[in-house]
């Protein structure tokens, strides 16, 4: 499917990920309606950070994905549906895992549902490395076992089996992008990058992290959103699921020191008991394998580790209002 012309929704518009993936569906074109969830002050988020041009381009609808009649008029009269709305911390989903059931798995069940209903030509969901939990080889590829180290993880695991099921049962077109550790501007304080960044552009003498010693794959936005939109005009993923990661792994550790070198400031670095998981839950190695999305959509992750580094800190720099670095955000 070709992807310029066309309408198109956004579920999670308004979040980090989202809001990049609306910029980037505008330059290819698209008509995009942007579903944002609800609240009274009517509040976009991120879609503030767009430029006017792009804010005026597209057509924003709040909601809630758990609303199933909501999401049926949410998703008639798309050519394509990219499902981003999820929650998405994992702390917070040792606390309120029925949310998680709820937003995760039922609300991906009603974009499955409308998009069946109304016979949309394509669907992209969007899972996630956790899934995969603490990596039994490296890198980790499509195939490897799935484990649910937290109640996000599970969630996100159920929709992922929803998901499959629509296509083998109803052959619904859907494709499931697996991101790896996503990070650069507009992230919140929530993601160990821009916590540690944070911490050290407003000058805090400590930085103040859980466990130092796993190991991620951080891939800037830019690639993943690139990502998106190719898996969307692929016609061969249709059914499948693809991993976009990068194949560098780096500890937490040395993701704080190259973040000093960045910032140009030396801190201690000190271990905040509330930031340590449960030692079963903490994902210890997430390493990916992206040859399928190399093959299928000659995906590369062009921007590199430093270079995001270097934007993300930029951006924190100029919106500093928008963090607490004093605080742990969950
Ligand atoms: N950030 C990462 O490192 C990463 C990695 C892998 C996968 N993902 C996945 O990518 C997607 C986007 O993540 P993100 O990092 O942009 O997170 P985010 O929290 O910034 O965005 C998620 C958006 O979903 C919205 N949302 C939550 N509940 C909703 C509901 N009931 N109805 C409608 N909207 C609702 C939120 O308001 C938010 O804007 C998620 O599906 C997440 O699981 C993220």
């Amino acid at each position: 499917m070709d992807l310029s012309g066309r309408k198109v929704l956004v579920t999670g518009a308004s979040g980090f990920i989202g809001s990049h993936l609306v910029e980037a569906l505008v330059r290819r074109g698209c008509r995009v309606r942007a579903m944002l969830h609800y609240d009274s002050r009517a509040q976009r988020n991120n879609l503030e950070l767009v430029s006017p041009e792009v804010l005026r381009s597209i057509e924003v609808m709040a909601g809630d994905v758990v609303d199933p009649h909501f999401m049926l008029r949410a998703v008639e009269g798309c050519d394509a549906v990219f499902h981003l709305a999820a929650l998405i911390s994992i702390p917070y989903s040792y606390v309120a895992p029925s949310a998680y059931v709820q937003t995760n798995v039922v609300g991906t069940l009603n974009v499955l549902e409308a998009c069946r209903f109304h016979g949309t030509p394509r669907l992209v969901h969007t899972s996630t490395s956790e899934c995969y939990g603490t990596a039994q080889y490296t890198p980790i590829d499509e195939d490897h076992p799935l484990q649910g180290q937290s109640p996000y993880s599970a969630s996100k695991i159920g929709a992922d089996k929803l998901v499959e099921s629509y296509f083998l049962s109803f052959n619904l077109p859907v494709a499931t992008l697996r991101p790896f550790n996503t990070f650069g501007p507009r992230q919140s304080a929530r993601a160990v990058i821009p916590s540690i960044l944070a911490q050290l552009l407003a000058g805090a003498r400590e930085l103040r992290l859980g466990d130092v010693s796993p190991v991620r794959d951080m891939n800037f936005v830019g690639n993943t959103v690139d990502g998106y939109v190719r898996l969307a005009e692929c016609d061969a993923a249709l059914g499948k699921v693809v991993n976009v990661g990068t194949g560098r792994g780096v500890s937490i550790g040395e993701i704080a020191e190259l973040a000093m070198q960045v910032v140009g400031r030396r801190t201690p670095i000190v271990t905040d008991s509330q930031r340590i998981r449960p030692a079963g839950s903490e994902v210890r190695l997430l390493l990916c394998n992206y040859s399928r999305a190399q093959e299928l959509l000659g995906w590369q992750p062009g921007v590199g580790l430093e270079a995001g580094l270097e934007q993300t800190a930029r951006f924190i720099k100029d919106h500093m209002e928008l963090y607490r670095p004093e605080e742990y955000a969950v």
